[in-house]
């Protein structure tokens, strides 16, 4: 029997953890605030800011969204997330990635307070996190880790594969894997889109992350039997319905299943995990600003 994890439900358990601390928070006068930063006009991610503002309204925690044009000058946004660094109601800021051309994305993920960032990405949450010292572990990994830890996936020891090094993503759930800590102590193999034989090596693969960007890259054959498969592309591919698009992860889901022993499918598996982690360093951020100690689930 495979088990198909729910994500929904795992993010619900996350946000119903979340909501006492947020109230406990806010009698000490410190509601957590999260400010979100969009400067595109991607419609994808549109509608993720959109589902983050939503999200913390349904907790409790105070959003607030800026929006600057595609084409306004890059000054602009650094303007912005310098008034949201001084700003005291604010404890977590998030600007949306992709960032225009223009724009260096470097300098932009070095200008938010790295107390604020609570998407750990500034260089210097990315270096406690890969020295095992995590301020705030990254959304996506973090969903990742908590999603493991709900289905009772042993990581101490197993062989894990990651497929996919991006920044957001790839990276960040290897170091967390391979870290002394539970969660971790994975022996874990980073494959890419040089890798020479990817088959060979997921097949040999107890855990699969699979965050490559490419639609149904990993199928069922690939697969070792009984395997835990995490699914953390969300593709768009063109398909005759309303939208006229489906999303379709990096695996192919109904073979992989035929073949894993946990899968996580899309939408419904990592993303709102992703969604949920992010409440989650944003109530973390406003207790540590506070100096009020809450219980995060
Ligand atoms: N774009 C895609 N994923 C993410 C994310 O986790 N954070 C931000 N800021 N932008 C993204």
């Amino acid at each position: 029997m495979t088990t198909v994890l729910d994500g929904n439900a795992v993010a619900a358990d996350v946000r119903d953890g979340l909501r006492e601390s947020i109230e406990t928070l806010a009698d000490a006068g410190a509601r957590p605030g999260l400010a979100t930063v969009l400067m595109s006009d991607d419609p994808a991610s549109e509608t993720y800011v959109s589902m983050k503002q939503r999200d913390c309204e349904e907790v409790g925690i105070d959003g607030s969204h800026v929006e600057l044009a595609p084409d306004a000058p890059a000054e602009d946004l650094f303007d912005t997330v310098a008034d949201l660094n001084a700003d005291p109601a604010v404890h977590g800021i998030l600007v949306q990635m992709p960032v225009p051309d223009h724009v260096d994305k470097r300098r932009v993920l070095r200008a938010i307070d790295p107390a604020k960032d609570v998407d750990g990405f500034h260089p210097e949450n990315v270096g406690r996190m890969v020295a095992g010292d995590p301020r705030f572990k990254p959304c996506t990994p973090h969903g990742i880790q908590k999603l493991l830890a709900a289905a009772d996936v042993e990581t101490e020891g197993a062989d894990a594969v990651v497929v996919g090094r991006s920044d957001i993503v790839g990276k960040p759930i290897t170091n967390l894997l391979i870290q002394k800590a539970p969660l971790g102590n994975a022996t874990t193999t980073v494959c890419h889109s040089r890798t020479r034989d990817l088959a060979a090596k997921t097949r040999e693969a107890d855990i699969v992350v699979a965050a490559a960007g490419v639609p149904e890259l990993v199928t069922g054959d690939m697969l070792k039997e009984g395997a835990t498969v995490i699914d953390v592309g969300v593709n768009r591919v063109e398909a005759d319905t309303e939208k006229g698009y489906e999303l379709v992860g990096d695996v192919e889901f109904e073979s992989a299943k035929e073949r894993a022993g946990v899968i996580t499918p899309v939408p419904g598996g990592v993303g709102p995990m992703t969604r949920a982690m992010l409440l989650y360093n944003t109530v973390k951020a406003a207790s540590e600003r506070a100096d009020v100690p809450i219980d995060l689930p």
